[in-house]
């Protein structure tokens, strides 16, 4: 999504700049720009739609030097892809240029009222009333104008604003989104995210929400003082290495990644997992009754198969919500509730008004993050890492398995602080332990899979049916499928199929159906058979040693045997490929599909 990104020094700002929206691109894009002012304070602004290249091909041959400037990557929201609408967006003098990740959601309001005033708008964007409105309030103090405009916005904003006569600065403000400063040498940086300026900065400000700072090339005016925290960036490779794309990457480097979060935090003697980040709140712990998990798409999906694992194995009533729901629903929240935020990134800002709504009910929260020094991670009171390392491709494969990993050991450490038996906590433990092994051989799958993409590439509808902890991977294996093919697919409870979806079945609309040999295998068996008798034809993910399931479908890809609750971490990785597979074949951009934005950081 929409990434900011700024520069104050003694250095060329546009290769910085340019190298910073670079970083960001990952996110998810669709348009770019710059504006870089010079030693005259004439500002340069160049904008373009589509990849990165485009803008960097519009500044070849441009006089674009200078050491203060700002730049972006758009997400559209509101507003077609256009370069008109691309930021930095202007005022009608052309003297303030403003760049804004968020929304301003009264942004019809202001508009009307400063058309009325004589502005005239270019754009359909949201952010264009920002720049109207500060040109309105300025009097030569750029700070001053952004404030008073601020006072009139409702929503959400980070913002970078420059302005020709009052030179030589840069104002920065924050509410819900976003927004670091970066501290160099005799240089200071503005970005969404840290890895943006990790190359220049080894420390930085992480803005709260309402303030508003001036940057200029000797300091910042930051009201509330605070010191300067350590830069920290996820360590781990971003580059694709031997691989065509991230997500092909990101799914064979399960096995490490899932090592990760195990590393130092099982003991097996003990039957026990040992949580570093939640040593603070652990006797609180002992006395909560409730969890309420919060989170959006796959990390959603990962919620909804801890509740199984925090019922059966914790005993803790659980509830999972869409981070976009929690707060709408008026969820009952008492002080023996924990509501737990589930994100790769830590910036969604759907998940983070969960966490919000939470702290404001005075409710512990507790975070399982992947990004290190994320918003999540700061904003919850405790909290988990992944340590899967940088999750590149828009899709989410690794951080979800990662997260599922993580869940498992919450719901291990949870249960054993309650009634868990040593003897099934050692169980859990030594099968958490089994699990990168047995990916990697899991991972050998890889060509029959891809097989199969060939064989089903061009069916236009697929059902993906489980059951139990296997339920949620049968929306997550759908989610993929529609997200990097573009493909209908529909997840399902396999119970639920003879309760109206059933009705769609014929020869032209196969299912995957999830049924390792587990509590519920006979059941799922028994709704394979339901879908047979109707012609529809079924790819089984069957657990190793079951050849009886190929008298009854039309594929079957094999996954190694685990403990029912850890069963997900292996059978969603067949999905993920076969996902991967069908895009490429039907040559989709698997690692920035269309329309996605990896980082969601508006509501
Ligand atoms: O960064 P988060 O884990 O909070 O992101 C949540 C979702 O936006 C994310 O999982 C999304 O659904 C992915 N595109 C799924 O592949």
């Amino acid at each position: 999504m929409c990434g900011i990104i700024g520069y104050i020094g003694k250095k060329q700002a546009m290769p910085i700049l340019m190298d910073g929206l670079r970083k960001e691109s990952y996110r998810g894009y669709d348009s770019s720009g710059i504006v870089v002012f010079d030693a005259q304070n004439n500002a340069t602004c160049l904008k373009a739609v589509g990849k990165l290249e485009n803008l960097e091909n519009k500044i070849q041959g441009q006089e674009l030097k200078g050491e203060i400037g700002i730049g972006h990557v758009r997400w559209a929201t509101h507003g077609e892809v256009t370069e008109t609408n691309a930021h930095p967006h202007t005022g009608c003098q052309e003297n303030i240029f403003v760049v804004h990740n968020g929304i301003i959601e009264n942004y019809r309001e202001i508009r009307e009222k400063l058309i009325e005033k004589g502005h005239k708008f270019v754009s359909e964007t949201d952010t264009e009333v920002v720049a109207h409105l500060v040109e309105h309030f300025f009097d030569g103090n750029l700070e001053d104008a952004v404030r008073k405009a601020l006072k009139l916005v409702k929503g959400a904003y980070a913002l970078a604003v420059v302005a020709k006569e009052d030179p030589n600065k840069i104002v920065v403000a924050k509410l819900s989104s976003p927004l670091i400063i970066g501290i160099g040498k005799d240089e200071y940086l503005v970005a969404s995210d840290q890895n943006a300026i990790a190359p220049y900065a080894k420390k930085i400000i992480t803005l709260e929400d309402n303030e508003v700072v001036t940057i200029t090339p000797d300091d910042l005016c930051i009201i509330k003082e605070r010191e300067p925290e350590d830069l920290e960036i996820e360590t781990g490779k971003t580059e694709k290495g031997k691989y065509p794309h991230f997500m092909l990457k990101e799914i064979m480097e399960q096995a490490d990644s899932i090592e990760m979060p195990l590393k130092g935090r099982v003991r097996f003697d003990q039957g026990l997992a040992k949580l570093g980040g939640l040593d603070q709140v652990s006797d609180k712990l002992k006395d909560i009754e409730r969890i309420n998990i919060v989170a959006c798409g796959t990390a959603y999906l990962a919620g909804l198969t801890a509740e199984y694992m925090l019922e059966e194995y914790a005993g803790i009533p659980c509830e999972v919500d869409f981070g976009s729901e929690f707060r709408y629903r008026k969820p009952i929240l008492n002080k023996k509730t924990v509501v737990l935020a589930i994100s790769q990134s830590g910036e969604t800002a759907d998940t983070l008004a969960g966490i919000k709504e939470a702290k404001e009910k005075g409710v512990m929260t507790l975070g399982i993050v992947n990004a290190v020094g994320s918003t999540i991670a700061r904003e919850t009171d405790a909290g988990i890492y992944n340590h899967a390392g940088p999750e590149i491709g828009v899709a989410s494969t690794k951080a979800f398995t990662s997260q599922l990993t993580v869940l498992a050991l919450l719901a291990l450490f949870l249960g054993r602080q309650r009634q868990m038996s040593l003897i099934t906590g050692q169980n859990i433990a030594r099968e958490l332990l089994n699990i990168p092994a047995l990916i990697r051989e899991l991972l050998k799958s890889e060509a029959k899979i891809k097989e199969l993409a060939e064989k089903y590439k061009n069916y236009k509808n697929f059902f993906f049916i489980g059951r139990k902890y296997n339920f949620p991977i049968a929306c997550e294996g759908a989610l993929k499928l529609k997200e990097i093919s573009y493909i209908h697919a529909e997840g399902y409870s396999g119970g639920e199929m003879k309760h109206g979806p059933i009705a769609l079945i014929d020869e032209s609309f196969p299912t995957i159906a999830l049924c390792p040999s587990d509590s519920v295998y006979e059941k799922m068996v028994s709704n394979i058979e339901e879908i047979k008798a109707r012609k529809g034809p079924v790819i089984a993910i069957a657990t190793e040693g079951n050849e009886k399931i190929k008298e009854l479908v039309d594929d079957v890809i094999y996954i190694p045997k685990t403990l029912e609750m850890l069963t997900p971490i292996l059978s969603v990785i067949p999905l993920q490929l076969f996902a991967y597979y069908t895009g490429v074949l039907n040559k989709c951009d698997v690692d920035k599909p269309r329309n996605l934005a990896k980082s969601v950081t508006v509501e």
